[in-house]
């Protein structure tokens, strides 16, 4: 085909949109529209036309593309420092709130995450806590599901912590029973699904890097609407909200958001 003729990154756009409802417009242009060129290369597409004709023919192209768009990267208490204030600081604040606590991790990949915070929250005990552990990759939740780690995932879970609640099966680590039991895996795309209510605390960390502004600030204006008052939001160590106090939220300390509530201090 002949690309000037149509810009076939918008065409590709709307043909991914309308398979699988994932909008690739709200994700950055030049990142997104290089990351497809290459994989289009890769098969021997001249454009992203050609590429769509192998996707629709080839599943496992297909899953490999979802793959690859959708940048899975994580690790268990990643950016410890951060989970270091989440347990010290924020969850007993957020323990005055009630019980269950109910914390939603947006964007969970295989599970570091919702694992990492059921570990804090088991600490917590007697505490009763649900987790809702989302992500727009299907194939991704459910290896989250099966909750097995490699070393390099492990790096910042202490021996105690291994221990506890791991088990370990040669070079893996999989988590013990106890540790899903409160976490909910469900498919859920944050540009495009409506949002369950009432948590405690939502974790959104490295997920919105690829997003346009305008779908970030839409983004963090569901979350707000998502919380309860004094619910926090707890977000990447690149992902710093420069606009927070315009979509009404404070910061008690950096990367995590609170929605105001009467009697709670202001600082941490
Ligand atoms: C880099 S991982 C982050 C994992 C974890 N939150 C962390 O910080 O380690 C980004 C995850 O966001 C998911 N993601 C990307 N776009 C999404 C969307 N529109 N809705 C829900 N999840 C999305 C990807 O599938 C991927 O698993």
């Amino acid at each position: 085909m002949n690309s000037t003729a149509i810009d076939d990154y918008l065409w590709f756009c709307e043909r991914v949109l309308a398979k699988t409802g994932l909008d690739l417009r709200q994700y950055k242009r030049p990142q997104m529209e290089r990351r497809l060129r290459s994989m289009a290369e890769r098969v021997g597409a001249r454009d992203l036309q050609e590429y769509w004709a192998v996707l629709e023919k080839d599943d496992r192209q297909f899953a490999y593309f979802i793959d690859r768009i959708t940048i899975n990267v994580s690790e268990l208490f990643r950016n410890p420092e951060k989970f270091e204030e989440l347990r010290r600081v924020i969850l007993p604040q957020l323990r005055q709130l009630g019980s269950p606590l109910k914390v939603w991790s947006a964007g969970c990949s295989y599970g570091a995450e919702p694992y990492s915070l059921a570990i804090l929250l088991e600490e917590m005990r007697p505490l009763t806590y649900h987790i809702l552990a989302t992500d727009v990759d299907e194939n991704i939740l459910n290896k989250a599901r099966e909750g097995f780690f490699a070393p390099e995932d492990m790096r910042h879970v202490s021996p105690e912590w291994r221990q506890k609640y791991f088990i370990h099966h040669g070079d893996r680590y999989q988590v013990k029973p106890e540790l899903k039991r409160n976490i909910t895996f469900r498919k859920h795309n944050l540009l495009a699904d409506p949002f369950d209510t009432g948590f405690h605390l939502i974790v959104c960390r490295n997920v919105v890097i690829y997003f346009t502004e305008d779908a970030k600030d839409r983004l963090y204006a569901r979350f707000f609407g998502s919380l309860v008052p004094g619910g926090v939001l707890f977000v990447g160590s690149t992902e710093r909200i420069f606009n927070y106090r315009e979509l009404g939220f404070e910061m008690p300390l950096s990367f995590f958001y609170r929605k105001p509530a009467p009697g709670i201090r202001k600082a941490a």
